[in-house]
């Protein structure tokens, strides 16, 4: 028995992990997805179920006290930023039926709140070093539209440490060299996005999509 947070097996153990109708139970759950990524080898798969509810649109997480501990449900996009925050790239989330092909304890189930469960996937990358911009690719991904304004207190909360203090003083930080020591512009040039404006003074920079 060990505390889910706090894995005792050394990096890059395992080609799986899979985490069943618990994770909703674990009170730092980023931590435990820190751990999962970090016990799994390079190209290793984790599935996680986070939560056998649906929440309404909009809202992110719920919180209920029960007889087994409290209880943190939180909605697929949520679900996937935290997988993604991790680390882990190539998330994929989707639905199962936990009654499988039993009708009437389907119909019980779904008469309680719900017969399925989420099951969500990442996969650890392989063959590139882990750079602290991966965030902010992670962070871009997400993004639907030809353009995003993000400022850079959004961008300095994904990466962890923050942003340098040459981030804030000098447009060229923004420059969009794929190659060279500007290891951040690979974060953005690679997901195939380029810096089109900087707002030094408003502290907000704008990526367009290359097309
Ligand atoms: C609903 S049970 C599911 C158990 C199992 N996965 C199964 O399918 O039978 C949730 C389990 O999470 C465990 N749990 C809660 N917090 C934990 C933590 N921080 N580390 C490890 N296990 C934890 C509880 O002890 C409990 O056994």
């Amino acid at each position: 028995m060990a505390d889910a947070s706090r894995l005792p097996w050394p990096d890059d153990s395992f080609t799986a992990v899979t985490c069943m109708d618990a994770f909703p139970f674990f009170p730092d759950q980023p931590a435990v997805l820190g751990e999962i990524f970090r016990v799994l080898r390079p190209g290793g798969r984790t599935v996680v179920s986070f939560a056998a509810e649906k929440l309404p649109d909009g809202v992110e997480s719920r919180q209920t006290r029960g007889v087994t501990g409290t209880y943190r449900a939180i909605s697929d996009a949520t679900a996937r930023r935290m997988v993604q925050a991790a680390g882990f790239e190539r998330v994929t989330v989707s639905w199962a039926s936990i009654a499988g092909d039993h009708q009437l304890i389907g119909r019980v189930l779904r008469l309680l709140g719900g017969d399925e469960m989420d099951i969500v996937i990442g996969h650890k990358p392989v063959g590139r070093a882990v750079s602290k911009y991966d965030a902010l690719t992670r962070l871009l991904d997400d993004q639907g539209g030809p353009e995003v304004h993000l400022s850079f207190s959004e961008i300095a909360d994904a990466v962890r440490g923050g942003l340098p203090a040459s981030a804030y003083r000098r447009a060229s930080w923004w420059a969009n060299e794929p190659t060279g020591r500007h290891v951040q512009a690979r974060a953005w040039t690679a997901a195939g996005w380029r810096t089109s404006h900087v707002d030094l003074s408003r502290h907000e920079v704008t990526f367009t999509r290359q097309t």
